[in-house]
């Protein structure tokens, strides 16, 4: 009866899978603070990433770890980069069955870990760094991406990616805007599963966690501009936000279960502490319930398993 009655549903359509991928790697390569997540090589992202469409999920977002960083980023907008040369082989992998997502941010590729490039203060530069979102956004969606992922939080990003996929004639590209982005402690293992190591905060540009009409303006402006597509994150401290966020976007509202999240409840789990399925299924049909149509997950291909 309960299952008959039951208000939200959770669905591997609904799940999107972030992976990693590692220049230079022959082996895939742990990721201590996430237990089960691995920074793939090309090879065997290529078949984690069947797999993951096997079990039925909506989408893989791709983040690549270069091997060499530097103060712009030059990684990134380079065609022959690793996350564009894995979105091609993924493209190719797997055609257009599946949704191709990638990050589109500075982060991976700077030496600094910011995710724009930095001006004589030290400080992001946030209209140089556009101008260098643009040429990644026309090289990703080149490489095969369905949609784009602004992560890094600078003002105007969506309308400026979204005019240069269009002068490229990229038309068919969408976007995937991080519209509600916090200074959240839980990344702090992305750091890891990237390599970076973040000089200073970034408070300069995400958002503080005290504020919601915060997230519902960097909303408004991010559909203005030509989002296809929302998001928050992180999500499980955010659900507020979701609910907010989605109640004034007519657009489908993602949220993203982050890192730190991740490795919280597998360590507990680990000790013991509490069921490890049980506490993901609670948070993925809790991120749904706030009203996310969308979740990205580092338990998406397993939890689609489950949900078969
Ligand atoms: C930026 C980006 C970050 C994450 C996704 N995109 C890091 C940040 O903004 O600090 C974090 C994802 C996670 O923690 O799982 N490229």
């Amino acid at each position: 009866m309960r299952r008959m009655v039951a208000e939200t549903e959770v669905a591997p359509r609904q799940l999107i899978l972030p992976m990693f991928v590692k220049e230079g790697a022959t082996e895939p390569v742990a990721v201590s603070s996430m237990p089960g997540v691995v920074q793939h090589s090309r090879d065997s992202l290529r078949k984690a990433a069947v797999e993951a469409v096997q079990a039925g999920v909506g989408g893989i977002m791709l983040f690549g770890v270069p091997t060499t960083k530097d103060a712009v980023g030059s990684g990134g907008v380079d065609p022959d980069g690793i996350l564009n040369a894995a979105l091609r082989d993924l493209r190719g992998e797997l055609g257009d069955d599946t949704v191709l997502m990638s990050d589109l941010c500075l982060d991976e590729f700077t030496d600094h870990g910011h995710c724009g490039v930095l001006d004589d203060d030290g400080r992001v530069d946030n209209d140089a760094t556009l101008s260098i979102y643009a040429q990644m956004a026309v090289a990703q969606a080149e490489a095969g991406a369905h949609l784009l992922g602004p992560s890094g939080m600078m003002d105007g990003q969506v309308g400026v990616v979204r005019e240069a996929l269009d002068a490229a004639g990229l038309i068919d590209t969408g976007i995937l805007a991080y519209s509600a982005k916090y200074a959240s402690a839980f990344f702090g293992p992305f750091r890891e599963a990237v390599e970076s190591t973040l000089t200073g905060d970034r408070l300069t540009y995400q958002q503080d966690p005290a504020n919601v009409r915060e997230s519902l303006r960097e909303t408004a402006l991010d559909l203005r501009e030509g989002a296809d597509l929302v998001m928050v994150k992180p999500a499980l401290a955010y659900l507020d936000v979701i609910r907010a966020v989605r109640e004034m976007s007519d657009v489908p509202v993602a949220a993203y279960q982050v890192s730190g999240e991740y490795a919280m409840i597998e360590a507990a789990a680990a000790k013991g502490w509490l069921d490890r399925r049980r506490a993901v299924m609670e948070t993925l049909v809790s991120i749904r319930r706030a009203g996310a149509d969308l979740v990205l997950t580092y338990w998406a291909t397993e939890a689609a398993r489950w949900l078969r």
